[in-house]
């Protein structure tokens, strides 16, 4: 049942809602398509502006329908633009904390069966720094925090980074920061945290790179198309295109780390670890 095929998991996050997370999430997505990538983007956002939203998606099973037995994985997954593939939002997505071994067990094979399928697992997170947002980025390999210049935006995103390390021993983030006027505003975004960062937690903080502030983001969203499809050379789409090519070229986890397994059972084992302790 297990595959060797490895499979990246990127966790987007941010602490704060409205910073981007969601556009980089879907456009990210799409990049790495154009790289050749098999993406799948997975919404674990119940929020309202989530992906199949900002897609236009026509959403007819989740995530749910899995844990009950009524469709398999690739039922429920949407094709999207530009050739990714979406794991819709639902209220499944917040049963996934408390599941019974049936449901356990139906998850990591629904997983199982499609891991030889896809290259790159991309999950959107929620705003704030709640339980499943939690799961979710531990479960990660990799933390991709948005980031924009505002208090707000800076003390959410350290909020949610000091609790991940100190509770949860993630101890490596790469950050991007969004709507910049120039990439020296997002260079110096970076500092800032990572000047914090240094000095209170015992993690890593790397810079992925800034996407600029652009109306055409705002436009994409009202025509529920991506980015990357309405303007597809425009500042921020080419400046998520170089965040793309940086992605992909991060060394993948050797062994079971690098299995999509390895993802669902720490998504599944954290969860309930934190009920018995
Ligand atoms: N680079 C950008 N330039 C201009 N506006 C942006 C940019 N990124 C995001 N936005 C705006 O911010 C809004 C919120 O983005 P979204 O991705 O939904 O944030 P989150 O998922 O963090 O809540 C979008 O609807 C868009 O109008
Ligand atoms: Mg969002």
């Amino acid at each position: 049942m297990s595959s060797n095929h490895p499979v990246r998991v990127i966790a987007v996050t941010g602490g704060k809602g409205g910073v981007g997370k969601t556009n980089v999430s879907v456009n990210l997505s799409l990049a790495l398509a154009a790289l050749r990538r098999r993406v799948v983007l997975m919404d674990a956002d119940l929020g309202l502006a989530n992906v199949d939203v900002l897609l236009g998606l026509d959403v007819k099973y989740s995530i749910a329908d899995v844990l009950d037995g009524s469709r398999s994985l690739r039922e429920v997954l949407v094709n999207g633009p530009g050739g990714i593939k979406v794991v819709p939002a639902s209220s499944g997505v917040q049963q996934l904390v408390q599941l019974s071994n049936h449901e356990h067990a139906a998850l990591i094979h629904a997983f199982s069966d499609i891991s030889d399928q896809l290259d790159v697992l991309v999950v959107d997170t929620a705003a704030g720094i709640s339980d499943m947002v939690v799961n979710f980025v531990r479960a990660s390999q990799e933390v991709l925090v948005v980031v924009c210049d505002e208090p707000s935006s800076i003390t959410d995103a350290y909020a949610l980074m000091k609790l991940l390390n100190t509770e949860h021993g993630v101890s490596r983030f790469r950050v991007i920061a969004n709507m910049t006027r120039s990439a020296k505003e997002g260079r110096m975004l970076f500092e800032k945290l990572n000047t914090v960062c240094e000095r209170f937690l015992d993690a890593t903080m790397s810079y992925l790179g800034h996407v600029p502030f652009d109306e055409n983001v705002r436009k994409s969203v009202q025509a529920r198309k991506p980015l990357l499809e309405t303007a597809p050379n425009s500042k921020a789409a080419l400046a998520v295109k170089e965040l793309a090519k940086k992605v992909d070229e991060w060394p993948l986890p050797g062994g079971p780390r690098g299995h999509l397994e390895f993802f669902i059972e720490r998504l599944l084992a954290s969860s309930s670890a934190d009920t018995l302790v």
